[in-house]
C-alpha cells in the first residue's frame, strides 16, 4: 500500500471544505472534525483483520464477518488532536485512547514534550496517531518514535490537512507508518501555518483565539 492516502470521498471533501472556511463556529467546526475522522477511519481500517463467524438470522443459520483484531489504541496529539478523538471512539467505543503532549516553540517551531500517557500493552495492536494538522510534521515524528518506544509496531497516522514538509518529514522518519489526509495543501507560512490550511486548528475547536 501507499505510504499516504488521500481520502477524497466528496463527503470528506464537502466538510472538510465547511471546516476551512473563516465564517465556521467553534461548535459547527468540532462536529464537522468528529465526523470526518469518523469517516477517514472507515477508510484507514479498511485492512483491519477479520474471520468469518456463523450466526444465526431470523430466518435460519447463515455467515457473517467479524473483526478479530484486538481493540485499537487511539493517540491524540495534544491539544487539537483531542477533536479527533469523539469521531474514532464513535467507530470503535471499546478502544483505548492515549495522550502525548506536545507544543511548538514559537521561535524554533520544534515540538517540545510536556505530556506523554500511553495504554499498556501495545504490541500487538493497531495504533491510529491523531494529529489533525501535519505542518512540519515535527510533533508527529516526535510522537510516532514515543509510540514505537512504548511497543508499537502497527501504526498508522490520520490527519486532516497536510503540508508536502510534514509529509516528508514522516516519510523520511517513519517509513513503516502509512498516512491518512483529507487533504494535501500548497506549502507553509513563515509562521509554520499551512496554507490555505484551515488556521489553528486547536483554537478553532475550543474557541480560544
Ligand atoms: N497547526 C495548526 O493548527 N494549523 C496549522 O496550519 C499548522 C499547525
Amino acid at each position: 500500500m501507499e505510504q499516504v492516502v488521500v481520502v477524497d470521498h466528496p463527503l470528506v471533501q464537502h466538510k472538510l471544505s465547511l471546516c476551512r472556511r473563516v465564517e465556521t463556529q467553534t461548535w459547527q467546526f468540532r462536529g464537522l472534525v468528529e465526523e470526518i475522522t469518523a469517516l477517514m477511519l472507515y477508510e484507514a481500517i479498511r485492512d483491519i483483520a477479520t474471520v468469518e463467524a456463523d450466526l444465526v438470522t431470523p430466518v435460519g443459520p447463515g455467515k457473517g464477518t467479524q473483526i478479530s483484531a484486538k481493540e485499537p489504541v487511539f493517540v491524540a496529539v495534544l491539544r487539537a488532536g483531542l477533536g479527533m478523538v469523539p469521531g474514532a471512539l464513535r467507530l470503535f467505543p471499546y478502544a483505548r485512547a492515549g495522550h502525548i503532549g506536545l507544543y511548538r516553540d514559537h521561535d524554533t517551531h520544534i515540538p517540545v514534550q510536556y505530556y506523554n500517557n500511553l495504554p499498556p500493552d501495545i504490541e500487538d495492536v493497531d495504533c491510529y496517531l491523531l494529529e489533525p494538522m501535519l505542518a512540519t510534521g515535527g510533533s508527529a515524528v516526535h510522537a510516532l518514535t514515543l509510540l514505537k518506544e512504548a511497543g508499537a509496531k502497527k501504526i498508522k497516522i490520520m490527519s486532516l490537512i497536510a503540508a508536502p514538509e510534514g509529509i516528508k518529514a514522516i516519510t523520511d522518519s517513519h517509513p513503516d507508518v502509512t498516512i491518512y489526509l483529507a487533504s494535501i495543501d500548497e506549502k507553509l507560512n513563515d509562521k509554520a501555518y499551512i496554507v490555505p490550511g484551515l488556521g489553528d486548528a486547536g483554537d478553532r475547536l475550543f474557541g480560544t483565539a
